[in-house]
């Protein structure tokens, strides 16, 4: 099949293509489900004149694209994949004079992500078009990075943010963290920004705590506000090879689950320190390490939390815990036989469960057309 100036495409599991063009980007196109059949919504694989799309390899939801293919660049638009994390321990040290709490946080990127695509308008304004329309404010974290680099660099152009959502939001997945990064990012390659690494962390961490650790993803260890980042090596125990993330169907604020916290819930750092030291000698991550200080205040406040997460350890999950505010609870699994089986038995009780994988997206995540 060849593909000419087709920036999204519909795929659905009986094999029909739907190819949206640029024309129809900005209307109502945001729709894949048809005819009740299952459809997959992608952007393209490379737009080299008569290339074969390899079927096989997209039809996995949320598999991660490959780009090693050739990419010819006419700088017309710009897709970016951005992706979710789990927090593996969080210690809150204290309450800062700022109002900002002191963290020590291991956090790893997981194969759940979003796909964004940035083109060119005429207008000079930051437009966003989202798959969940309540995103489309210019309080959007995407929007609001697209609006810190033109501000900061004194640039001008105008861009239109396409977002394919599928990270769920306000569920401690760092969703909104990851789209702002990942327009960072965007940006600096397609309009090729003059501004230094330093530069682009101050700018990301005045975006949100959260957004310095996806400039780079990965495993890492994250201090200060959250903005101060350690690289940790790659290693990932067995134990934890497999990952599912149950999002309760209820959104949580971050900045309440901060206030809720009590000095009782506050420590100096061990948790974390213990998982590093682990991982450095690449030992295992003991259960007694992964150590969520938002866990107890979540639990105790949103019961439907607790109940979620009642529901995966009689399902079998060998241990369950909050990542960052929540609500979105993660087991890890060794087998993806064991992982499976305990994901069909919380979907059948209606509970949105991801299967996922730590991933350390190496650089790869922009692509240019
Ligand atoms: O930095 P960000 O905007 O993502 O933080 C959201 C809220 O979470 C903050 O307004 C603050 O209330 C709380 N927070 C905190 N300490 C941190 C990070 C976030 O108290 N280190």
């Amino acid at each position: 099949m060849t593909v000419y100036h087709t920036q999204w495409l519909i795929l659905s599991k009986t094999g029909i293509f739907g190819l949206l063009c640029a024309k129809q980007r900005s209307g109502s196109t945001f729709n894949a489900e048809e005819k009740n059949d299952t459809c997959y919504f992608l952007s393209p694989f490379s737009h080299v004149s008569g290339v074969e799309l390899d079927k096989s390899s997209v039809l996995q939801h949320n598999a991660a694209m490959s780009h090693s293919q050739y990419v010819h660049s006419t700088g017309d638009i710009c897709f970016v994949q951005s992706y979710a994390k789990i927090n593996i321990t969080l210690d809150v040290l204290g309450r800062r004079a700022d109002g900002y709490h002191e963290l020590a946080t291991i956090m790893q990127t997981v194969d759940l992500y979003d796909t964004l695509c940035l083109s060119k308008t005429t207008d000079n304004r930051v437009h966003i078009a989202c798959t969940q329309p309540e995103l489309n404010t210019e309080d959007n974290l995407a929007v609001r990075a697209a609006e810190a680099v033109r501000r900061t660099l004194s640039l001008t152009q105008g861009v239109l943010i396409e977002l394919h959502k599928r990270i769920p939001t306000a569920a401690g997945l760092g969703g909104g963290s990851s789209n702002a990064a990942a327009v960072l990012l965007a940006l600096q390659h397609w309009w090729q920004l003059q501004i230094s690494p330093t530069e682009l962390l101050t700018l990301a961490a005045s975006l949100g705590s959260d957004v310095p650790f996806f400039l780079q993803g990965g495993l890492a260890l994250c201090e200060g506000r959250g903005e101060r980042i350690t690289q940790l090596p790659q290693h990932w125990p067995t134990s934890l090879r497999w990952l599912l993330l149950l999002k309760p169907a209820i959104g949580v604020s971050t900045a309440s689950v901060f206030r809720a916290l009590s000095p009782d819930d506050y420590t100096d750092g061990s948790f974390s320190q213990a998982a590093r030291t682990a991982l450095h000698t690449r030992g295992e991550l003991l259960p007694a390490y992964l150590h969520n200080a938002l866990e107890r205040g979540v639990l105790a406040h949103y019961p439907e939390v607790a109940l979620a997460r009642e529901a995966m350890l009689q399902a079998g999950a060998p241990l369950v815990r909050l990542s960052g505010s929540g609500p979105t609870l993660f087991a890890p699994f060794n087998t993806l036989a064991h992982a499976t089986h305990v994901q069909q038995q919380l979907h059948a009780q209606g509970y949105e469960v991801y299967l996922s994988r730590a991933i350390h997206p190496a650089g790869e995540t922009v692509c240019l057309f």
